[in-house]
């Protein structure tokens, strides 16, 4: 894309930015699993949905305002957790999170974040039009020191804690590994400094003797909603039974992510596996979705289909590498703009208005 034109929509800052990131920062955060049929398959999903609109409606006063774990929002975008945003732009995290707070959107920060989590908190947590503030949580082989993190995340202001789960181990990134990727000096994850080292693999079986043996389980879920005052938010959620586990064992959230094609390579697409997942538990836990949403139309798809609010993952790094905290905002600004479009050309004013009549061919989904 020509440096001098504006971008105008997401797709518009991903073009630019690929153009500005370092090769070894772009195959870090372009990058998907293996093949990539997942990462690709993510943002055909949701494109792929055809709308059946409604016309001669009122729409006039609609809003895109709602509400998330009982908190009122102006709008249901957050940013997902995204490691190491300083490899993007040197001003980090701290970038992105003055641009979601601007523009009321939703941080949910990387326990992997570049900036430490007090450090991020304590720039926006007193700004009264900001969105919520979670803290993503990847357990680590060391109990005492989840519990600290825990107890870090609650002290700093962190409203809920998200635990991701689709990632008990590394993804095959053939992309990463091709282009050498590596942290460079200085960047590195401070929320987890001074972190025990892991005891030392045996050989062939390190990856299930070792690096998995310590990985998270049911009980672990059960254990942090039982040790933390914060609702606890599942991330990684695909099948409708997992859902329905997460809901007895205490977790008040799930987002449906296969984390943006970056871990199980060709698991089914957020677009199709959300339906059943909603189907479970929609209504009665906190829904979010994310994976390849890039566009208005496909927020709206998202909540038709029964999430109650979206993440976007790469399109904050887009804005952040092309422009910093402004770009972060834009790209925000520019997907709830879209998405009152799309609400007004289907004729739904609010957002509790938009459902499945909205799709269609909305019954004969794919099973997953
Ligand atoms: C991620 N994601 C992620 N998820 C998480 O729970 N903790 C993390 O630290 C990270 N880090 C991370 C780094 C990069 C570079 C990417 C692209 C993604 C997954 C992320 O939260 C989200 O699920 C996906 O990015 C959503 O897909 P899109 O919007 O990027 O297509
Ligand atoms: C990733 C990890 C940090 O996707 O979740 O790179």
């Amino acid at each position: 894309m020509a440096p001098d034109i504006l971008p105008v929509s997401l797709p518009d800052y991903a073009a630019r930015a690929r153009d500005l990131l370092d090769d070894n920062a772009r195959a870090y955060f372009e990058g998907g699993a293996a093949d990539e049929i997942t990462l690709g398959a993510n943002p055909r999903a949701w494109r792929d949905l055809a709308l059946l609109p409604r016309v001669l409606r009122r729409v006039e006063g609609g809003s895109t305002a709602c509400r998330l774990l009982g908190r009122a929002m102006d709008h249901p975008i957050l940013l997902a957790p995204v490691a190491y945003h300083r490899l993007a732009h040197p001003d980090g995290e701290i970038a992105t999170a003055c641009a979601a707070s601007a523009q009321g959107a939703g941080l949910i920060l990387s326990t992997q974040s570049s900036i430490s989590l007090e450090q991020v908190a304590a720039v926006v947590a007193s700004d009264s039009g900001r969105g919520p503030l979670w803290f993503q949580l990847y357990l680590q082989h060391d109990a005492g020191f989840n519990r600290e993190l825990v107890r870090r995340a609650e002290a700093a202001g962190y409203e809920a804690l998200v635990l991701t789960v689709d990632a008990p181990c590394s993804g095959a990134r053939d992309r990463e590994r091709r282009s050498g990727f590596h942290l460079p000096p200085g960047i590195g994850a401070p929320n987890l400094a001074g972190l025990p080292p892991r005891p030392a693999g045996n050989g062939d079986r390190a990856l299930f003797d070792t690096l998995l043996a310590g990985a998270p389980t049911w009980e672990d879920v059960e254990h942090l909603c039982a040790s933390t005052h914060l609702p606890v938010v599942l991330k990684g959620i695909l099948h409708p039974d997992d859902a329905l586990e997460a809901q007895d064992r205490g977790v008040r959230g799930i987002i449906v992510s296969n984390h943006g094609g970056r871990t199980l390579d060709t698991a089914v697409t957020t677009a199709q596996a959300l339906p059943p997942v909603a189907d479970a538990v929609g209504g009665e836990l906190c829904l979010l979705v994310d994976g390849g949403i890039r566009r208005g139309t496909d927020v709206l798809k998202a909540l038709a289909l029964g999430a109650d609010a979206v993440l976007i993952g790469r399109p904050q790094i887009h804005g952040l590498a092309v422009a910093g905290a402004m770009g972060v905002a834009h790209v925000i600004r520019l997907l709830r703009d879209e998405l009152e479009i799309a609400m007004a050309l289907c004729g739904c004013a609010t957002i509790d208005a938009i459902d499945g009549t909205v799709l269609a061919g909305a019954d004969d989904w794919p099973a997953v």
